[in-house]
């Protein structure tokens, strides 16, 4: 990531899209008296967003499991694991092996989970979306009636500046690390995946029970990502990578770690849109990613 304390007008229209206004000091014409930086800054600090910003929409959360069948990594690319219902319901037990199959195993797993009862209200499972060789990670809670629909997460309005803020910092879900860099132009993948891989009825909050069955999905994505960064966005998320009760207010502002995994906390994109005046600590959130993926101690906010 490059140095943001400079932020070229690119990146100011999509902090400006994102509903952040950036503070910097004006080009100084000659001396004047000097404007005055955002309180609790220094001026070495990344761009100061100010709040400001927009519309709302409610995040939404679900999850559900599958089955499998236990395969050898890299040679049963093809193994298709089938359900066995086992309850009246149509539930079963989620596949084994979840925690040796590759992308594609691990893919067909989710779409044929019925681990939980949200199998039976979807249409598509969301799996994830972005590059399988990405160094970023970003963690959201459950599919919602749009992401149901179309099968990728994050696809409605909290999508919307969840892929601004990501430009803003210079990834994109439709950039692919593996190819060169002027096919992604300019910019670097991420992963984005949600604890919860089923939308769970009408955007009601995930059960402890779907959190449990459907968690052994996300903790494969990242292993088989090795990502060097997770962003976990929104309290389900936050909470049930760390184990904690904690709000994300409290555990903002320093690095946690999942799976050995280094991950920063911050708020979900569909309360950010409720919420203008959080928009200023997301973007310190985002700062503070960013130094941890590159493994730079983090400028004080
Ligand atoms: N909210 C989430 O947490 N994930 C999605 O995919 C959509 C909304």
């Amino acid at each position: 990531m490059g140095d943001m304390t400079f932020l070229d007008p690119r990146q100011r229209a999509m902090l400006a899209e994102m509903g952040v206004r950036v503070w910097a000091p004006k080009p100084i014409p000659e001396p004047k008296p000097a404007l005055k930086p955002e309180p609790g800054r220094t001026p070495a600090a990344p761009p100061a967003p100010m709040v400001e910003a927009a519309p709302a929409q409610p995040p939404r959360v679900t999850a559900q499991p599958a089955q499998e069948a236990p395969l050898p990594v890299a040679t049963a690319a093809r193994v298709v694991p089938m359900a066995k219902p086992v309850a009246s319901d149509g539930r079963a037990s989620r596949p084994e092996g979840v925690e040796r199959m590759d992308w594609a195993q691990l893919e067909t797993a989710v779409a044929s989970c019925r681990a939980c009862g949200l199998c039976a209200g979807r249409t598509n499972t969301v799996f994830g979306v972005g590059s399988q060789h990405a160094q970023w990670m970003v963690i959201g809670e459950a599919p919602g009636e749009n992401e149901d629909r179309q099968g990728e997460p994050f696809v409605g309005q909290a999508g919307k500046l969840l892929d601004n803020m990501l430009a803003a910092i210079g990834l994109s879900r439709q950039a692919d690390d593996a190819a060169d860099a002027t096919t992604n132009g300019g910019k670097k993948g991420v992963y984005i995946a949600n604890v919860l891989k089923c939308r769970p009825p009408s955007n009601r909050n995930p059960q402890p029970e779907e959190i449990t069955q459907c968690e052994p999905y996300l903790r494969r994505q990242v292993a088989l990502l090795r990502p060097k960064i997770i962003l976990a966005m929104g309290r389900f998320a936050v909470q049930s990578l760390l184990k904690t009760n904690e709000p994300i207010g409290k555990l903002r502002g320093r690095v946690h770690e999942y799976e050995g995994v280094p991950v920063v906390v911050t708020y979900h994109p569909a309360y950010l849109l409720r919420a203008l005046h959080e928009k200023a600590k997301a973007w310190d959130d985002l700062c503070l990613a960013v130094s941890a993926a590159e493994g730079t101690p983090a400028q004080e906010a």
